[in-house]
């Protein structure tokens, strides 16, 4: 990679890379491999996208950094490719999901897990007493599930999750409450008929099948890759860190690592509603839900997981918080590290600007990659049709814009 100037900072790299990364933004294959579909986080990239960044930008053994990482795509993809991988999020089930997605179980495990669902299934029946988890009953986890149409599959999952602790290692809990989780979205998110308690049984062992064959297809080839790792580093390849993307300049389980060769994100978008942190009932009521099968915590409204109150004037939190995260960002990265995002808007025509601005603010400046240019500004945009997003001021939105942006440390 070289980096010259004209009028601009320009990114280099040779026209077949440059191809084949632009070939990757656009894909619009469906997400589908390893461990990428344990779960339909709202607003993931595809992992085309994070893999042809990855393979383009660094080198085996180096670190790359996700700090709003999601469902954990650029984690996996690291994983997959030898790379170290560093994620943080404030949304402890994206946490949740990250350990999942990149713990490569034993064979022990997986004969465990299967003996496990052999013997729940004759036991998720709706004439037995399932333990009602009262504490998180209490905390609301439970909102909106007991409806005439949805407590049998609320039932059926309480059933499950009281025989989670018969397995007895913390990563083949994980992996059954994962199997709940997606089958528990599958059953309960944004559809108009719910499922019977059978139909949920028989995804149950579905998901079960497919989700250890992911994470089979993981292992063998994060095992491949690791082989190439250097200073024998394969046992920290993946960090995790549940806090936010501000201050992590002063994070002494980064920062042991050294600045990150490549910094590979989406943040919140600006004026974009995304509910990272709720499924929806029927289209019309929200439930936590998702905290309670995996046993973690929820950070307190809409407005903790996307930088502020989208109704806020300008954006005004929006900018607040993405200047003072990315100023955190900057500071540990060093002058090569190469930040690259997927960044959505609502209204991209006063909100990029702004988002630029922003980011020169936070201490960075942009690049823009030669021979890559797919708009009349010479950056990469993507035009997503039918996104299920609610913007602002517009309502429902049709399509979104999608951005990729390449940035690097100012000095
Ligand atoms: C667009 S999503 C990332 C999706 C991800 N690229 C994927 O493929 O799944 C943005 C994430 O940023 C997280 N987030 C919001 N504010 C944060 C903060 N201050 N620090 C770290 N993460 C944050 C949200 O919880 C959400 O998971």
């Amino acid at each position: 990679m070289m980096m010259t100037t004209h009028n601009t900072l320009r990114l280099c790299i040779d026209p077949e890379a440059t191809e084949r990364f632009r070939a990757a933004v656009h894909s619009r294959d469906p997400v589908s491999g390893m461990t990428h579909n344990f779960y339909r986080y709202p607003a993931r990239f595809s992992p085309q996208f994070a893999r042809a960044a990855i393979e383009t930008f660094t080198q085996h053994g180096d670190v790359v950094l996700d700090p709003f990482m999601g469902g954990a795509t650029t984690l996996v993809e690291a994983g997959l490719l030898g790379r170290i991988g560093i994620g943080l999020d404030i949304n402890e089930l994206a946490c949740f999901l990250a350990r999942v997605k990149t713990t490569p179980l034993t064979g022990a495990d997986i004969k465990a897990i299967r003996l496990w669902l052999r013997k729940a299934i004759p036991n998720l029946n709706m004439r037995r007493m399932a333990k009602r988890p009262y504490d998180w009953i209490a905390a609301g986890y439970q909102r909106n599930i007991s409806t005439r149409q949805t407590w049998p599959i609320r039932k059926t999952l309480e059933l499950a999750l009281d025989r989670v602790s018969l397995l007895n290692s913390a990563s083949q809990q994980n992996f059954v409450r994962a199997v709940l989780l997606r089958t528990g979205q599958w059953a309960l998110d944004c559809r108009s008929d719910v499922p019977s308690a059978a139909g949920f049984r028989n995804k149950l062992e579905q998901f079960l099948d497919e989700m250890i064959e992911g994470v089979r297809a993981y292992r063998q080839a994060a095992a491949l890759s690791d082989s190439d790792l250097p200073n024998n580093r394969n046992s920290t390849r993946t960090l995790i860190l549940h806090r936010s993307a501000e201050g992590i300049d002063d994070e002494p389980a980064i920062t042991q690592y050294g600045p990150p060769k490549l910094v590979l994100t989406s943040p919140p978008y600006p004026g974009v509603h995304v509910l990272y942190h709720r499924w929806q009932i029927f289209g019309r009521r929200e439930t936590p839900a998702p905290f309670w099968i995996t046993s973690t915590f929820d950070g307190n409204g809409l407005s903790h997981y996307t930088f502020g109150d989208r109704k806020n004037p300008n954006l005004r939190t929006y900018f607040d918080i993405a200047q003072l995260t990315f100023r955190s960002i900057a500071r540990i990265a060093q002058r090569d590290t190469l930040i690259v995002q997927m960044v959505a808007f609502s209204d991209a025509s006063w909100q990029l600007p702004k988002y630029l601005e922003t980011m020169r603010a936070a201490g960075l400046e942009e690049l823009k990659m030669s021979n890559a240019s797919d708009s009349r500004d010479g950056r990469l945009w993507r035009i997503v049709p039918n996104r299920k997003w609610y913007a602002d001021q517009r309502g429902s939105i049709g399509a979104a814009e999608e951005v990729v942006l390449f940035h690097r440390p100012s000095t």
